[in-house]
């Protein structure tokens, strides 16, 4: 839970061309529907700063970068976004709405790369000044099913090998069963529109709105 804030934090996880963008589109189209103010972003990125780090975490050409290096990159563009966008949002009441955060470390670079994930835990809480999601949406699907779904040239992470992939996706279960109440594990072969319902349901219910 967010500390001392009005807003609601909302956040989808999952692996490689699970839909989570998608969904997370229709339930902010949803949401304003509702009158609720709303906002959505994405990780990492989402403002400029955060952006250009987007950029040499992306670049393929980057082939060089350790480990070490890409955590703390993720979790650079990550408190920039924290400190100027999600945590103002917050306090002004705003539901906002972000496209990966924390867990994606847990799982990418954590369960993936083989990262402690209690390290980056730690590390996460500087980050964040200790900002989480109320709720999170993992979207669960084969991996390699969701790979073939890209359609532009890959990116740095999505090069990484299928045995890579079915890592990330095991630490997101994982996580899920650590965190039950927070993390809902939605079933990503249903028809986005089937999805979309199951998430509208669970957020009037874990947010009371
Ligand atoms: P996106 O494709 O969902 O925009 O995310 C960009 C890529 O960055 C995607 O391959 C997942 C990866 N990623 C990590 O490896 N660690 C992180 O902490 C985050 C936020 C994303």
């Amino acid at each position: 839970m967010a500390k001392s804030v009005k807003g609601k934090f909302i956040t989808f996880e999952g692996s490689e061309g699970c839909g989570k963008s998608t969904q997370a589109k229709l339930l902010c189209s949803y949401l304003k529907k509702k009158k609720k103010k709303v906002m959505h972003i994405r990780e990492p990125g989402g403002i400029k700063i955060s952006e250009k780090i987007r950029n040499i975490l992306l670049d393929v050409r980057n082939k060089e970068m350790t480990k070490e290096c890409e955590v703390l990159l993720y979790m650079a563009a990550r408190a920039q976004l924290v400190e100027e966008i999600i945590a103002p949002a917050l306090k002004k009441g705003i539901i906002v709405v972000c496209d990966r955060f924390l867990d994606s470390t847990l799982a990418y670079q954590g369960y993936g790369c083989g990262i402690d994930v209690k390290l980056i835990k730690r590390v996460g809480f500087f980050a964040t000044t200790g900002i989480a999601p109320d709720v999170t949406f993992l979207l669960d699907m084969e991996t390699s099913k969701g790979l073939s779904r890209i359609q532009q040239s890959k990116d740095r992470i999505e090069q990484r090998s299928l045995k890579y992939h079915n890592l990330v996706r095991q630490g997101y279960l994982a996580l899920a069963r650590k965190e039950p109440k927070r993390i809902k594990v939605i079933e990503g072969n249903d028809s986005k529109e089937k999805i979309q319902e199951v998430i509208q349901a669970l957020v009037l219910k874990a947010l009371k709105i």
